[in-house]
């Protein structure tokens, strides 16, 4: 039975939801069907008083069952679906019972959306336990009723951010919020509060049930409300590019469901679910962030064999800027740290990094000065190697110098614990070759951090030729211990990231100086989903750092006997450097000026520089250029092994360089795009613009069998 139910003395009932075997209640078949049993007997019974619903598990009740969300084909099966679940809300709410929704724990999507359609909603105070609408995340909408039960319950304006950016919110902000009711301490605390309330109330009602029902704040058709839905479209539009088609069918259900009666507005709800559920955004996002991204943290690249490890103590080489972040986010995760650089004063500026963004929690109410205190006091921050002594992990953050980091390796492994493991955060240095002057290659291991490391989800593990099976599974639990997402890859110049990366900037630079309008690059660099254009991200990486590191790729190729290809957009960074003096934006200029007032703006000498020639592409021509020429890289990076499953791909292409996630990350943009279509398309690119679109070997041959990503 999924759902218990009891009677106690006072005619109240409570239904219990337990889902059998599973560590959650779902919003699944088997749940509607039993609730429909039971409104079934709640609906005939004249002695009830009133009704509490609660759970068994550590959740209140965790959503949609995604499986069968998947599943789905066409729009009738969607409307299907969701239809089942708000018949049964429906009838909850219209019982003619007061209804208690006793929240034990997260309730979020269709959990939350159960409790909405409850008259009372208690929660626990618990600062665990979550409480919104993640569904746009995986570009749905909420279709239990919540794009029209839950604007009618705090307000339009209110209601709409919520529906549109998925945030999830804790205890004490959803009651400050409007978002529950009323907390409660304990578990006894909350059901003898929703008894009490129920008996307080034997007449509730929803208020959109009521005949003198207002909307909070005016309903969407009132004239206060209209120069918000003047601008609404255009503005979510400026964040998605219309390349979110929850957000627009959200803000539809709303306005559309707000104009008509509430039965009705559920109605339009279904439609604008069904639509995006038998998409392909919802499939890719949903491919993505819920079955590969689960996938990856249950450990996919992990090796197996080895018993899951916990780091106790890190020691981290050069407190600048990504030393200095790494240091923080393994405190924060209870590791101790040693925080080494040159001396104790540059070391101890690492350290203030941390104070600075601890207290910036104290000072938002998220952290405790106790907290604080404790976080802080485990960051110690030296000048001596020997501090390192006892260190289960080292990493080491040094200037990017081979000579430099092959010393700091040396000296740790003199001090470090023998069993212990060194990782290099190099971001262009082949590992397998920095491994050399490791006194124990086979503890040795890149972690690829980016920046800025406190906000950046992802850490890329480089696998060099020697590391061992048990220093990779080792790194893997560590990046899962301080909260990151890992990808595995194997070493490469550039690993996986940087490599796909420099074709986006690379493919961007390159179409400036064919003679493309600059704003038009960016622009449509935008609407292809990538979070900022190539030209602004050049500036932001530095244009003299991406020179240095071609010029230093460029000697040790020729060390290897390979020639570097030129590459038009490198040849631009290298005027832009030495010509022009434009080094990017910690200079003050480079693609943009960054005036001291106002926003940065594109330097007009561009125009100058390459002034628009030849034919003018189309945006949909620049938007291919610019997706496919990182999709073909990533196909290469999988062809060559770099790249050793297609979850790896997909996630480090969207939290390493931002990906358009809407697509579902690198590789399921082939699958989207269709497997033969993108390798035909992939044909005319590179009859038109050059060898970097010729398909792979392996894209051929998945085509020829019919293949997709998996
Ligand atoms: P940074 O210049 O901010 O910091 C380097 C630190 O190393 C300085 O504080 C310096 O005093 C210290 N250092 C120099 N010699 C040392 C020694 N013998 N012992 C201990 N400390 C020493 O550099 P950043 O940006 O933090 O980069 C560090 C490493 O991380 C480089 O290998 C870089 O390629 C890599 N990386 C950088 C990223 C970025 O976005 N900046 C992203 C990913 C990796």
């Amino acid at each position: 039975m999924s759902i218990k139910y009891e009677k106690d003395s006072q005619n109240i009932a409570t239904l219990t939801f337990d889902k059998p075997g599973s560590p959650v209640n779902l919003v699944d078949a088997l749940l509607v069907e039993t609730l429909f049993k039971h409104l079934d007997s709640l609906e005939s019974d004249s002695s009830l008083t009133g009704i509490i619903i609660t759970s068994n598990k550590k959740d209140f009740l965790a959503g949609a069952d995604i499986d069968r969300l998947y599943a789905i084909k066409d729009t009738d099966e969607a409307v299907f679906m969701v239809d089942a679940f708000k018949k049964a809300l429906r009838r909850l709410e219209t019982l003619g019972k007061p209804v208690a929704a006793a929240m034990n724990g997260s309730a979020l999507g269709g959990g939350y959306e159960l409790a909405l359609a409850c008259h009372r909603r208690i929660c626990m105070d618990n600062p665990k336990i979550e409480i919104g609408f993640p569904e746009v995340t995986l570009g749905i909408l909420p279709a239990g009723g919540g794009t029209q039960r839950f604007p009618r319950l705090i307000g339009v304006q209110k209601g709409l951010p919520y529906l549109m950016e998925g945030k999830r919110i804790r205890p004490e902000e959803a009651l400050k919020n409007g978002l529950v009711d009323e907390l409660a301490s304990d578990r006894d605390d909350l059901i003898k509060k929703a008894v009490q309330w129920i008996k307080d109330n034997p007449e509730a009602k929803q208020p959109w049930d009521s005949d003198n029902f207002r909307w909070p704040g005016g309903d969407p058709k009132s004239p206060n409300m209209v120069q918000m839905w003047a601008i609404a479209p255009s503005f979510a539009n400026k964040k998605t590019y219309g390349n979110y088609p929850a957000v627009k069918n959200i803000l539809s259900s709303v306005y559309e469901g707000g104009q008509v009666d509430f039965e009705t507005g559920c109605r339009i709800e279904s439609k604008y679910f069904a639509e995006l559920a038998a998409g392909k955004t919802s499939k890719n996002m949903i491919n993505t962030f819920w079955y590969q991204l689960n996938g990856i943290k249950k450990g996919k690249s992990r090796p197996d064999g080895f018993e899951k490890y916990s780091v106790k103590k890190v020691g981290i080489l050069g407190a600048g800027m990504m030393g200095s972040g790494i240091a923080y986010v393994s405190a924060l995760a209870g590791i101790d740290v040693v925080l080494k650089d040159v001396d104790m004063k540059t070391a101890e500026k690492g350290r203030a990094h941390s104070a600075e963004l601890l207290n910036k929690r104290v000072s938002r109410g998220k952290m405790t000065e106790e907290k604080k205190g404790e976080i802080l006091s485990r960051i110690k921050a030296t000048g001596k190697a020997q501090d390192l002594d006892g260190c289960d992990l080292v990493i080491e953050a040094v200037f990017e110098d081979r000579n430099l980091k092959a010393e700091v390796t040396a000296e740790a492994e003199k001090y470090m614990l023998p069993d212990g493991v060194f990782a290099s955060n190099t971001s262009t240095l082949p590992i397998t070759g920095l491994a050399e002057k490791s006194g124990r290659p086979q503890q040795f291991i890149g972690l690829h951090f980016f920046s800025p490391v406190h906000r950046m989800p992802l850490v890329e593990i480089i696998v060099g030729k020697k590391t061992g099976k048990e220093t990779l599974a080792k790194a893997f639990d560590y990046v899962l211990q301080i909260k990151k997402t890992p990808i595995v890859v194997n070493d490469s110049r550039g690993f996986y990231t940087s490599r796909v990366f420099r074709t986006y900037t690379m493919e961007g630079l390159g179409l400036l100086t064919e003679g493309q309008d600059p704003a038009t690059i960016e622009a449509a660099s935008l609407k292809a989903g990538m979070p900022i254009g190539p030209l602004a991200v050049s500036d932001e990486v530095s244009l003299s750092l991406m020179l240095h590191i071609s010029e230093q790729t460029k000697k040790d190729l020729e060390e290897e006997g390979v020639k570097m290809p030129d590459v038009p957009g490198m040849k631009l960074v290298e005027r832009m450097v030495n010509e022009y003096e434009r080094a990017g934006k910690k200079a003050g200029k480079g693609f943009y000026d960054y005036p001291e007032k106002g926003e940065k703006r594109l330097w007009p000498g561009l125009w100058d520089l390459y002034p628009a020639r030849g034919k003018q592409y189309s945006q949909e021509e620049m938007i291919d250029r610019i997706l496919f020429v990182q999709v073909l890289e990533t196909i290469r990076c999988y062809e060559e092994k770099v790249l050793t499953t297609t979850a790896d791909a997909n996630i480090g292409s969207i939290f390493g360089w931002g990906f358009p996630p809407f697509k579902g990350g690198t590789l399921q943009f082939v699958n989207d795009y269709g497997v033969k279509e993108f390798l035909n398309r992939s044909k005319e690119l590179a009859d038109e613009y050059g060898e970097r679109f010729n398909p792979p070997e392996l894209l051929v041959k998945m085509a020829d069998k019919n293949e997709k990503f998996e």
